[in-house]
């Protein structure tokens, strides 16, 4: 089976569960989990923030991140097709009253689009409050911000007192793509969520990282909404050793997306939208579902998003050999 799915069906690694059986806990509710303050401490220094809170999901970051910094009745900016506003049950919505405005096309967007999206101040309107920035940005395939983009649209909003937040559920990519470390891809933000789930190889988990007070008002959301967690350190021990062990890989991930995409132009019928950025690939199929279904079949699975394209994402458990197979699915399935 080669699974194409998403970069969350890794699974963990003997030495990555050895790390966990062995973590050191406490009662993370009562501050006490040794483990879950070194990763949260990690996670701080690594994006540049004075905190960190470590929560179930990227989901929950991002909707923390959102409640905590915006009111009912407030409206956010993101990417068309953005995480935050598409894929989280509409959590914004009705976790945190936002109203959201969805800008730009297929991933890019840039100060100058949000800055005619922006409601003007007056009684009428939501009152923009929060720019949500996903890098790199999944349902267009992968596609990487670049530093400049985000520094402008940093300046937008600083001019416009409006918080900053970036979804970094890939972020490792998102630098890896940007050739800039992680700190320096998340200096211009307020929060930056990142997930250990993903092309990181942690079973769960995801930080959120940012001031101070931004944080306590979020832990307490955390709280709220049931993510106050206990023993904890056992998932914090897993994402300390996917810090410590997988960062450096994924450009192998972002490699064998290269290689799938250059193969997949190459089959009749087939299209890749563009060169991938990072590690999704989205490509054109004229039966998008049947050939899904075909190659499912066959051992290979994939997720069409829509009635014309897939989405296939490399990540730890897929080699390059893989994506020969996967090649040569896909060859079988469209003749
Ligand atoms: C860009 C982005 N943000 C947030 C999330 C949410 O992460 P989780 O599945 O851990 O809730 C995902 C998940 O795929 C994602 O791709």
């Amino acid at each position: 089976l080669i699974d194409l799915r998403s970069d969350t069906v890794t699974r963990p690694s003997p030495d990555m569960r050895r790390a966990m059986a062995e973590a050191e806990v406490g009662d993370d509710v009562y501050g006490e989990d040794p483990t879950v303050a070194r990763l949260e401490a990690r996670a701080a220094e690594l994006v540049g923030k004075a905190a960190a809170l470590f929560v179930p999901s990227g989901t929950m970051a991002n909707q923390l991140a959102i409640r905590a910094q915006t009111e009912p009745g407030d409206a956010l900016i993101a990417q068309t097709g953005a995480h935050c506003v598409t894929y989280e049950g509409g959590g914004a919505a009705a976790l945190c009253g936002v109203d959201a405005l969805r800008v730009g096309a297929d991933g890019a967007i840039t100060a100058d689009e949000i800055a005619v999206a922006l409601p003007p101040d007056d009684d009428h309107f939501p009152r923009a409050r929060l720019v949500c920035l996903e890098n790199t940005h999944n349902r267009s395939g992968g596609r990487a911000l670049g530093v400049r983009t985000q520094r402008e649209i940093a300046a937008l909003a600083a001019e416009r007192g409006l918080r900053l937040h970036l979804d970094g559920a890939r972020l490792f990519n998102a630098a890896l793509a940007a050739g800039v470390s992680v700190r320096e891809l998340a200096e211009p933000f307020d929060t930056v969520a990142f997930c250990l789930s993903k092309g990181l190889g942690a079973p769960v988990g995801s930080l959120l990282c940012g001031a101070r007070d931004t944080l306590r008002r979020a832990r307490r959301f955390r709280k709220m909404l049931g993510g106050g967690m206990r023993q904890v350190g056992i998932l914090a021990a897993a994402g300390l050793y996917a810090l410590d062990h997988n960062v450096a890989r994924l450009a192998e991930d972002h490699a064998h997306a290269a290689r799938l995409a250059a193969g997949l132009a190459e089959i009749p019928g087939l299209a890749v939208m563009r060169p991938p950025e990072s590690n999704i690939v989205v490509f054109v199929a004229p039966d998008a579902p049947k050939l899904v279904a075909r190659a499912r079949e066959r051992g290979l699975r994939m997720n069409a998003l829509d009635a014309r394209s897939i989405r296939a994402v490399t990540h730890m458990d897929v080699s390059a050999s893989d994506v020969d197979r996967a090649l040569a699915t896909l060859r079988e399935c469209v003749t």
